[in-house]
């Protein structure tokens, strides 16, 4: 490795400027080492550091707090809490309160619920999105079938994975009259790893789009500058961004395109004041009007802490570190081949480190050419413990772009009538139930990448006829 890790650095002499991650993992992480973990997921989870743990214990064991949001001492020392944290997630993106309002949801996948539901979709209306998306995005198509607005899909072109912007700016183009329409993207691929351009924002807006702009799987290793880029929404993870706590996500609203947001109903926390005699309420102005219930208090504070963390840590130095591992590894996984010098990996997604972030999907090949089986390729991983993430990742647009599924494959027969994952994987003929995903983090190494590609010489060689036959029925998508 001593040698490798040498070549490393002359190919890529700005990762010495990152070495301040390497002490913060010795001192915050160690339990990856003491574990012996290759963890390689962190589009599926960050890690946190130790002493975001002892921060957060510390407040909740030195105070006594109460349900937020009335007059008496405890409460009121919680109500502060959750504002800071509320203003230091604006401040974190650069987001001035003039522009923009923070609304706590409890992950990604309930910013977007919120924008769904709310957005007033009416008939002549429409919903525009990138084949490449999160089925969490996906999902609001439902909502804009149920009030009548029309939705299309804007394709992505293999092998890349990218858009190609003139037949994106057609799509734009075709709006018409005074409709509310909604167009959708992923900063960065969940699947693929593409960074679609954030310019699209403002080519969307000056063709009156409301633009969604997907950033959980952009913001754990790239700036957001929200006075730089100006999207309607923005929803994210925090567990993705610095791992704990889970259960708390965030809505960035625009506050323009927030006050044009209609709630299919109201609740606890979200109103002025309702009757029960008389069918009437008046919603709360601003983010309590999306805050259903109480909000999850006592974990807030971590969102602070974790912010701090992060700035700490530096996002440009996080930027620029799992840049120059990801594209070593990307290379190194491209030089991968059995004995008889045919390629073990086929890539999907950019080949190349332009344009796209620390996330790289792609399938084990036998020798013969055809995918290893992805249950045999997490068997092998759990032997190497190692942690990477098999199958579709959520984001079947992109699949069935990288795997050349037709439409009419997914119509009919064998397709309609399946019931179970292995049932749609054999509907559809794949030899595989997707792919394997790699994605790199704040605490990523070089040994990680080094011995993750040491796992996967283990797979060299591998044919059909070694992989056994009792592998596990395939998890939900
Ligand atoms: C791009 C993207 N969007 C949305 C989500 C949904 O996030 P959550 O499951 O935290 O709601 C994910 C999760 O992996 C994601 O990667």
């Amino acid at each position: 490795m001593a040698a490798a890790f040498d070549a490393f650095r002359r190919r890529a002499p700005t990762f010495d400027s990152t070495a301040s991650l390497d002490e913060l993992r010795l001192r915050e992480y160690s339990r990856l080492d003491e574990g012996d973990h290759i963890y390689l997921d962190y589009t599926g989870g960050g890690l946190y550091a130790d002493s975001q743990l002892r921060a957060h214990m510390d407040l909740l064991r030195e105070n006594v707090f109460g349900n937020p949001h009335s007059v008496n001492p405890t409460s009121s020392a919680m109500t502060r809490l959750v504002e800071r944290a509320r203003a230091r997630v604006l401040e974190y993106f650069n987001a001035s309160p003039d522009e923009y309002t923070a609304i706590f949801t409890p992950n990604a996948t309930g910013a977007l619920r919120l924008v769904g539901e709310a957005y007033p979709f009416r008939p002549g209306d429409r919903f525009l999105l990138t084949f490449d998306n999160h089925n969490s995005v996906n999902g609001i198509r439902e909502f804009a079938r149920a009030r009548g607005a029309e939705t299309s899909y804007v394709p992505s072109v293999a092998p890349d994975l990218r858009v190609d912007e003139n037949v994106l700016l057609k799509y734009l183009d075709e709006i018409g009259g005074s409709h509310h329409n909604l167009f959708a993207y992923p900063a960065q691929s969940n699947f693929s790893g593409v960074q679609h351009p954030l310019e699209w924002i403002e080519e969307a807006q000056a063709r009156d789009w409301h633009v969604l702009v997907d950033c959980a799987a952009f913001v754990p290793t790239n700036r957001l500058d929200l006075s730089r880029w100006h999207p309607d929404f923005v929803p994210l993870s925090f567990y993705k961004l610095f791992g704990y706590p889970t259960g708390v996500g965030c809505l960035l609203a625009r506050n323009d395109a927030l006050a044009r947001l209609e709630r299919p109903w109201f609740s606890g926390g979200t109103i002025v004041a309702a009757t029960v005699q008389r069918d009437w309420h008046r919603q709360i102005e601003g983010f309590a009007a999306f805050e259903d219930g109480t909000v999850n208090y006592l974990t807030l504070p971590a969102i602070e802490i974790g912010l701090d963390h992060v700035d700490s840590a530096g996002i440009d130095t996080v930027h620029e570190r799992v840049s120059c591992l990801g594209a070593w590894l990307l290379d190194e996984l491209q030089t991968l081949r059995h004995s008889d010098g045919r390629p073990a990996i086929e890539i999907y997604g950019p080949r190349t480190w332009t344009g796209r972030g620390a996330t790289i999907a792609f399938n084990f090949l036998h020798p013969s050419g055809r995918w290893v089986d992805e249950r045999f390729v997490d068997r092998v991983a759990e032997a190497h413990n190692v942690s990477v993430r098999t199958g579709c990742f959520c984001n079947p647009g992109s699949g069935e772009l990288a795997f050349s599924i037709a439409k009419e494959t997914l119509i009919g027969g064998e397709f309609e009538t399946a019931l179970v994952l292995d049932d749609y994987v054999a509907a559809i003929g794949l030899p595989s139930g997707g792919a394997v995903r790699v994605s790199l983090g704040l605490p990523t190494n070089f040994a990680d990448v080094y011995r993750f590609v040491e796992f996967a010489r283990a797979l060299l060689d591998v044919t059909e006829a070694d992989v056994p036959d009792d592998l596990p029925p395939r998890l939900a998508c």
